[in-house]
């Protein structure tokens, strides 16, 4: 058998990285730290660390299986499994029927990594070439506009594509117009090019009632465009699944909720899911504040009495929100504290009143197991989606099952 091996090394961890790439295109990475392999010591890592727990992610693949019975599921993988690794998630979603992602070198890193059930490219093609992508691959590309059915009409290829035309609804993203949806239908489907076609719209408002477009509104929309076709349909995103069971859909595609991120208002804990991920970090310095004593850049916070703070090793840089203000809770040894001031680049700072004992050394949590990140998010004006994509490479990453 064929062999082809390529190697890497990371001067900053020290690691070095082997790719051995089968003849039938299977590779297979091993990973070992050169460093401490050839007994040369460590410099000691900041000790700030994002933990993704397999388990968690498992429970909320089945969570969402469970909400939607008979349906199958594509995991969304995007933005490299929401911040949780996309090798993570190939094991923890293994259960799921596909994957679903918009970045092409993502996706043949799936395929890489050993994963063979369907994989579907949710923008679809950028350019004419993708098409080779798709076919090597055998890649499933969402046809959102009719500039991507002329791209397959004008293109030979070795193995026909199973599609997914995805149909505006209301929320005038991507998607063809309803008048539009028959024709590019039928062009699809003819096409020696395509294998099959499938249907698809996306909700805006499937996490609050009221807000227009609402979902039964894009339902009647979806129904009235595709009437009278004879397709598989995939409609549910997270908020969808959890909050709107009388939608029906061949095939779910939840997102957050896989990672433990509510859909909306609603806590993730009340809806039973895990959260898939812990920042953890360590206090790396205290100080003693006197009543009139400010914190950090601005002197944002005051102390109004003598107080101890903590000084944590985690920032903006680190994709903590520099939005968080004097509040944000935090855990500190498991027992919820607030921020103080402005969180700076790499720190930021706490209070540590509530744990009187607590010194240099002393566990943070900032967000994941006993501390939603939709909680955190909220303090910061964002969502549990952005601070969980937004995890920075500096910040060492850890998995346990
Ligand atoms: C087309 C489509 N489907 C499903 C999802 C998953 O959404 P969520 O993470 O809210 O479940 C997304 C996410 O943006 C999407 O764009």
């Amino acid at each position: 058998m064929l062999y082809t091996t390529k190697a890497f090394f990371d001067p900053v961890a020290g690691s070095a990285l082997v790719a051995v790439a089968r003849a039938s295109g299977k590779m297979r990475l091993i990973s070992f730290n050169l460093l401490s392999f050839l007994r040369i010591p460590l410099p000691m890592p900041r000790p700030l660390i994002a933990i993704t727990h397999i388990a968690a992610m498992q429970a909320n693949l089945a969570a969402a299986r469970k909400a939607v019975p008979g349906a199958r599921t594509w995991a969304v993988v995007k933005a490299d499994a929401y911040g949780h690794g996309l090798a993570h998630a190939t094991k923890a979603f293994d259960g799921a029927d596909g994957l679903s992602l918009v970045e092409f070198d993502r996706a043949a890193q799936l395929r890489e990594l050993g994963w063979e059930k369907p994989i579907m490219m949710m923008q679809g093609m950028f350019d004419v070439a993708d098409i080779e992508h798709l076919v090597r691959y055998d890649l499933q590309p969402v046809i959102h506009h009719v500039e991507q059915c002329r791209m397959l009409e004008a293109t030979p290829v070795t193995r026909p594509l199973a599609v997914h035309l995805k149909i505006n609804t209301g929320m005038n993203r991507l998607g063809l117009m309803p008048s539009q949806v028959s024709d590019i239908f039928q062009r699809l489907a003819s096409l020696p090019a395509v294998r099959s076609v499938s249907l698809m719209t996306h909700f805006a408002n499937a996490d609050s009632n009221g807000t227009m477009p609402d979902v039964a509104a894009q339902i009647a929309a979806f129904q009235r465009a595709t009437a009278g076709l004879d397709a598989e349909i995939s409609l549910s995103n997270s908020a969808a699944t959890l909050l709107q069971p009388q939608v029906r859909s061949d095939w779910i595609r939840p997102g957050v909720m896989l990672y433990g991120g509510a859909p909306g208002a609603q806590s993730a804990l009340s809806l039973g899911l895990q959260p898939a991920m812990t920042l953890q970090s360590r206090v790396i310095a205290t100080q003693s504040l006197r009543a009139g004593d400010s914190v950090g850049y601005g002197s944002l916070f005051i102390a109004d009495r003598p107080m101890r703070i903590g000084i944590v090793a985690c920032g903006y840089a680190d994709g903590y929100p520099r939005l968080a203000s004097t509040g944000t809770p935090v855990l500190l040894n498991g027992v919820r504290t607030r921020i103080l001031g402005r969180v700076s680049m790499d720190m930021l700072n706490i209070d540590l009143s509530p744990v009187p004992n607590a010194d240099v050394g002393s566990e943070v949590t900032l967000w994941g197991e006993g501390l939603p990140i939709d909680e955190v998010a909220a303090h910061a004006g964002t969502i549990g989606y952005e601070l969980m994509c937004g995890v920075a490479p500096r910040v060492r990453r850890e998995v346990r099952d």
